[in-house]
């Protein structure tokens, strides 16, 4: 393969809606896959609400809009991606779970085709290792929200090729993305130092230093993050950043990324964050 023309993206959560967008955005054809037509169908609704917040800032018109609606397709069957250069997985962030989708799309696509994950966590080497390409397969850890954090970390398994590795960078460049690339080593860079930021902060709530505001405003006003760490968490969600705190703590064996058991409890409750309206915070 010389050229990465179409997309698939498997699993139109938030990240993978929002990686469809950009990739759509730029020219490319897309096909999202998800496990249930509403599931499809909420993407594509965040995918237009997005577009139509660009649209208002002047940034894009209104027939490009529609031009990179009519570029995304959807499917609830992943035999649909046969045809397509690269896909990048997006589901939830459970090792068994990516290792099965794995497993399956190397069976299916075609050959040459680039395998990746959005993974903000588990190592590549071993998704890697669930397939027969592994010299095709590859991180690409997107921000959230993906239309709008410019960094993509690219990651390297113990196979990867340089002929996948730079193509995955000149992809993202020309998507306007700024890829830096990292070891594969748990949490890679951005969650290996983010992650246990936001568990501290749960200990602060936990332990009554301060509210949830006065722990987010410290950290915007005294610190000049851009949200605070709580707020954060919310956009996130809570069980993706249990999940990361589970691997640094399993796989680094450091006892400083015990996950806060108030962390533990939020999620046990379903206070997820922005995804299900509330978190540490109540959303409408
Ligand atoms: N689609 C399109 N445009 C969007 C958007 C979306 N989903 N979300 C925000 N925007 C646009 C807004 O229209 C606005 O555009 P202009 O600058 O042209 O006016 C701009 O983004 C800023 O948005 P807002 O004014 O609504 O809000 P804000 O200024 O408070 O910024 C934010 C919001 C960009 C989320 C900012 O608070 C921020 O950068 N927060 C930190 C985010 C972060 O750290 N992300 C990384 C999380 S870690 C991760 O993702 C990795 C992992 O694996 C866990």
């Amino acid at each position: 393969m010389t050229e990465i023309k179409k997309i698939g993206v498997v699993g139109a959560g938030t990240m993978g809606h929002g990686i469809a967008q950009v990739f759509a955005l730029a020219g490319h054809e897309i096909v999202m896959i998800e496990r249930t037509e509403e599931c499809l169908s909420s993407a594509k609704d965040r995918i237009k609400q997005s577009l139509a917040r660009i649209v208002l800032k002047k940034k894009i018109k209104e027939e490009e809009a529609s031009d990179v609606l009519k570029r995304i397709s959807g499917s609830i069957r992943i035999e649909d991606l046969k045809d397509v250069d690269l896909i990048i997985e997006a589901v939830y962030e459970d090792e068994a779970l990516k290792r099965g989708i794995f497993s399956r799309l190397d069976s299916m696509v075609k050959e040459g085709a680039i395998l990746a994950s959005n993974t903000s966590s588990i190592s590549i080497t071993r998704l890697a290792s669930s397939t027969k390409r592994p010299e095709n397969v590859i991180g690409m850890h997107f921000m959230n929200p993906v239309p709008i954090m410019k960094l993509v970390e690219i990651i390297r398994g113990m196979a990867t090729s340089d002929i996948t590795f730079n193509m995955i960078r000149d992809l993202c460049v020309r998507i306007g993305k700024s890829p830096v690339e990292a070891k594969d080593y748990p949490g890679f860079i951005v969650n290996r130092i983010l992650v246990p930021m936001v568990n501290e902060a749960v200990y602060a709530l936990m332990e009554g230093i301060g509210s949830p505001d006065a722990i987010d405003s410290a950290m915007t006003l005294g610190a000049n993050h851009p949200m605070g760490p709580l707020a954060l968490a919310d956009l996130v969600g809570l069980d993706i950043c249990l999940a990361v705190l589970e691997v640094l703590h399993r796989d680094l064996g450091d006892p400083k990324y015990r996950p806060c058991p108030l962390l533990r409890k939020y999620v046990e409750a379903g206070y997820l964050g922005k995804k299900t309206g509330r978190g540490f915070y109540e959303y409408r």
